[in-house]
């Protein structure tokens, strides 16, 4: 879907994503203030699994920066684009704590990975609307993996930084849904529709990959399945209820 099919609109919000952004760098430095990721002990079964992650929180988002400001102005959201510049900070925060963890546990980071890559090309066709919900995506499969790491590990510390990313991932699920558009009844069924089918196909993916560590949560692919379904349900009401 490209941008043309953008009714142009404003978009309503429940929320000023700037303050909360904002106030959340401040609870972040004070989260740096108890936590010492040279005391952090990784379980070395899952150094690959973070390694995937890591990488896939590290984006420049160049090209969603540039969707972003395309967006704001077909409907009149001018703080989008800085609010969109404070997420890309979140997620890249994401990625230096994880390297620095995964540094002090003396594994390097990854450049390339297959399920990123294609996440990453994917988000190069794509147009601001697709963009939305390959975003989604990828925060609900980040809440259903950092639930299950934070409960596999055994470090405290390890343990105190997935569930401090987690707390931001279920913000940034909230923040892509209130800036979904919604379209006519029927465009708006076949597309949740078309990305129930798509997140099922990236469970069934991300399971392949992670399942050891997602098991720790979710005691086959289908509960995760269901719970990431469940999620998305979340999520188009929100956005069917503003659209
Ligand atoms: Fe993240
Ligand atoms: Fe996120």
């Amino acid at each position: 879907m490209t941008a043309t099919t953008f009714p142009a609109s404003a978009v309503r919000l429940t929320k000023d994503w700037g303050r909360i952004f904002a106030r959340n760098t401040q609870q972040w430095q004070q989260f740096s203030t108890s936590f010492d990721e040279s005391t952090v002990r990784l379980e070395p079964e899952f150094i690959k699994s973070i390694q995937a992650f890591q990488l896939t929180e590290q984006s420049e988002g160049k090209r969603l920066m540039t969707i972003a400001k395309e967006y704001a102005a077909r409907h009149d959201a001018p703080d989008y684009v800085m609010a969109i510049r404070q997420f890309i900070g979140e997620e890249q925060r994401h990625a230096d704590y994880l390297s620095r963890v995964l540094h002090a546990n003396g594994a390097g980071t990854l450049t390339k990975q297959w399920t990123d890559s294609i996440f990453r090309h994917l988000r190069k066709w794509v147009g601001p609307e697709m963009m939305l919900s390959l975003l989604l995506m990828a925060e609900i499969v980040a809440i259903a993996y950092y639930s299950s790491i934070a409960r596999a590990s055994q470090d405290p510390q390890a343990k105190k930084l997935f569930e401090r990313i987690l707390q931001d991932e279920t913000i940034h699920i909230q923040f892509h849904c209130e800036h979904m558009t919604s379209f006519t009844p029927l465009v708006d069924a076949l597309r949740w529709g078309g990305q129930r089918v798509f997140l099922g196909l990236v469970t069934i993916v991300i399971w392949a990959d992670h399942g050891h560590v997602l098991k720790h949560r979710f005691s086959s692919v289908l509960e995760m399945m269901g719970y990431c379904n469940h999620l998305l349900t979340k999520c188009m009401k929100t956005a069917l209820a503003l659209g």
